[in-house]
């Protein structure tokens, strides 16, 4: 959906991961507090994303979404005020069928004009569109009925399209929206990751959790202005390498061992679409430092269980 939002992956933080239902304004305005003092915002963290549970039960009898009184008393208006004023954007969620995943507030089916318009009037600059509790019709026809509204809307949101079941969303969801989900939740677990939505709880991370989230070499990858995304190249007993091109003829590449056993992986250049004999400067985007200048037809590494190298490589003239 081309409307000008999102012309690189959005970064942010959602409420679910970690605190699920239980959310209140004042929990979500020390985050925005917290994202912006711990100098994630200045990197690009800017969608404090709310999640399901900030509605009340039912809608108000005009048939209007209410937020929650007992949670957000102030008004989910008010709490964009406040995140806009600290530079940062607010997102929200809804659904496409008649009540949200956790069954505790309504879903938008036959609502979307209404809440659409509702939440550009509040100020929200972002909504996760989820799939649950739906009529069974295709989630095509549902996610563009949402698309639409919010396209007449009178505001820019950028729109999150919450699928991954069996109609492929990668086929059809760009023309909806910005972002389409590929995997189910994230979890603390090896199997499960995101993009740079952040889910921990901000006020409390970890001086390590925030050097890693905040690495801005990585960052500026996620960020790059050519906008093409990475994919996996080769993938061999969890030994993984992931590459995409990058701006400036430049190629970003990911050794990623998703395996126990420390162990040495490899990229030819011709797997990555650089020629052969191209010399290439290697910089270390984790240590910040160049492993070579000049390097030719292939690299390999060490890489530890469960970790990864990620390396940008340009092209230098031979
Ligand atoms: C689904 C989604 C989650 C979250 C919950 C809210 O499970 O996958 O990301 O939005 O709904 O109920």
């Amino acid at each position: 959906l081309a409307n000008g939002v999102a012309r690189t992956p959005p970064m942010g933080w959602n409420s679910w991961n970690h605190f699920h239902c239980d959310i209140d304004e004042k929990t979500i305005k020390s985050t925005a507090d917290a994202i912006v003092s711990t100098g994630l915002a200045r990197l690009g963290y800017k969608y404090v994303n709310l999640d399901d549970c900030w509605a009340e039960g039912e809608r108000d009898n005009a048939g209007n979404l209410r937020a929650k009184a007992s949670t957000f008393p102030s008004s989910i208006k008010a709490l964009a005020d406040y995140v806009h004023s600290k530079g940062l954007k607010l997102g929200i969620y809804a659904d496409a069928g008649k009540r949200t995943c956790s069954n505790k507030m309504p879903g938008s089916l036959g609502h979307e004009y209404q809440d659409a318009r509702t939440f550009a009037e509040w100020g929200v600059d972002y909504l996760k569109y989820d799939n649950c509790y739906n009529d069974g019709s295709k989630p095509q026809t549902r996610y563009a009925a949402m698309s639409r509204a919010l396209r007449n809307a009178g505001r820019p949101i950028l729109f999150s399209l919450c699928e991954w079941g069996q109609e492929d969303p990668a086929k059809w969801a760009g023309s909806y929206g910005h972002t389409w989900r590929t995997t189910g939740d994230i979890n603390d677990t090896w199997a499960r990751f995101a993009p740079l939505l952040i889910g921990c709880d901000v006020r409390s991370a970890s001086k390590e959790t925030l050097t890693i989230l905040g690495n801005k070499e990585v960052i500026d990858v996620n960020q790059d202005s050519l906008g093409v995304q990475g994919r996996k190249i080769r993938s061999n007993g969890g030994l993984e390498v992931w590459a995409g091109p990058l701006s400036g003829k430049r190629v970003v590449v990911v050794l990623w061992n998703r395996s126990q056993a420390r162990a040495i992986i490899s990229v030819k250049w011709r797997e990555i679409g650089l020629s052969p004999s191209t010399p290439v400067a290697i910089r270390d985007l984790w240590k910040h430092s160049f492993v070579s200048m000049n390097k030719r037809y292939r690299m390999g590494a060490y890489v530890a269980g469960h970790a990864c190298k990620m390396y940008i490589m340009t092209p230098v003239r031979g």
